[in-house]
């Protein structure tokens, strides 16, 4: 493979999912190591890959939970850091992280070059344990890169590090019969709600919008949802 990851021989799965204590299932799907080499070779350049302008969804969030007070804010799978800079250059006290390290080194050198601070490290999402609370956890196209294995682990502890009235602000991609099936793990339409019908909805929005990555027209349906979580 030349790049350093080598994939196991499938008769080795039991022995190493008992070893690791994570199922089987985990260990196939979690092709992400793989995918953060695969963004890790796209942010090398000095263009953004992803521009550098914020996310719809960032704008959501502000209106919800405006920065009056420097709100802690968690975004998982930051890429290059467009969305983590624009929160910390309007004042939120900032956490990222990305499984690509060139998209880490880039996120500091635009926090640095917009005079902001962000505490911004490299990690794998699917081993991602919350050590501290947040107000906000925010995650942009990201959550596709997660084993269905470890969905509800890693969403649950996110709920239980979130303040009471605090926000989970989330893009993923939804599985729809009639659309080309994405490399990356796509969810169930209502999936995502379903973590939190405990809590209020402000917002949820699936659409199908064109896209021409690859240079191959095709379609992708998308979920949005930010949830105020009520403990
Ligand atoms: C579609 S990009 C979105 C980037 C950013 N959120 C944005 O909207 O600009 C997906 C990101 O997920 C990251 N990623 C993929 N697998 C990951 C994993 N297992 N853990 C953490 N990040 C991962 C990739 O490196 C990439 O930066």
């Amino acid at each position: 493979m030349g790049n350093g990851y080598t994939c196991p021989d499938i008769e080795l799965l039991p022995k190493l999912s008992e070893i690791f204590n994570v199922s089987i299932d985990y260990i196939l799907d979690n092709n992400s190591i793989e995918k953060g080499n695969e963004y890790n070779k796209k942010y090398q350049d000095d263009n953004f890959y992803w521009g550098v302008e914020p996310n719809h969804l960032c704008y959501e969030v502000m209106k919800i939970l405006p920065p009056i007070k420097p709100y802690k804010i968690l975004d998982m799978g930051c890429g290059e850091g467009k969305d983590a800079v624009f929160f910390a250059k309007n004042g939120y006290d900032v956490t990222a992280f990305d499984l690509a390290e060139s998209g880490i080194v880039k996120t500091k050198k635009l926090a640095d070059a917009n005079n902001v601070h962000i505490n911004a490290f490299v990690a794998n999402i699917n081993e991602f344990v919350p050590i501290e609370n947040y107000d906000i956890v925010f995650s942009s196209g990201v959550l596709d890169h997660i084993s269905e294995s470890v969905r509800s682990d890693l969403l649950n502890n996110l709920i239980n590090h979130t303040n009471n009235g605090g926000i989970h602000a989330i893009q993923l991609f939804v599985e729809k019969p009639f659309l080309e099936k994405a490399p990356a793990q796509k969810w169930k339409s209502g999936e995502l709600f379903s973590f939190y019908t405990d809590h209020e909805i402000l917002y949820c929005n699936e659409y199908i919008f064109n896209c021409n990555s690859g240079g191959n027209p095709h379609k992708h349906c998308s979920n949005k949802i930010i949830a105020k979580l009520i403990k």
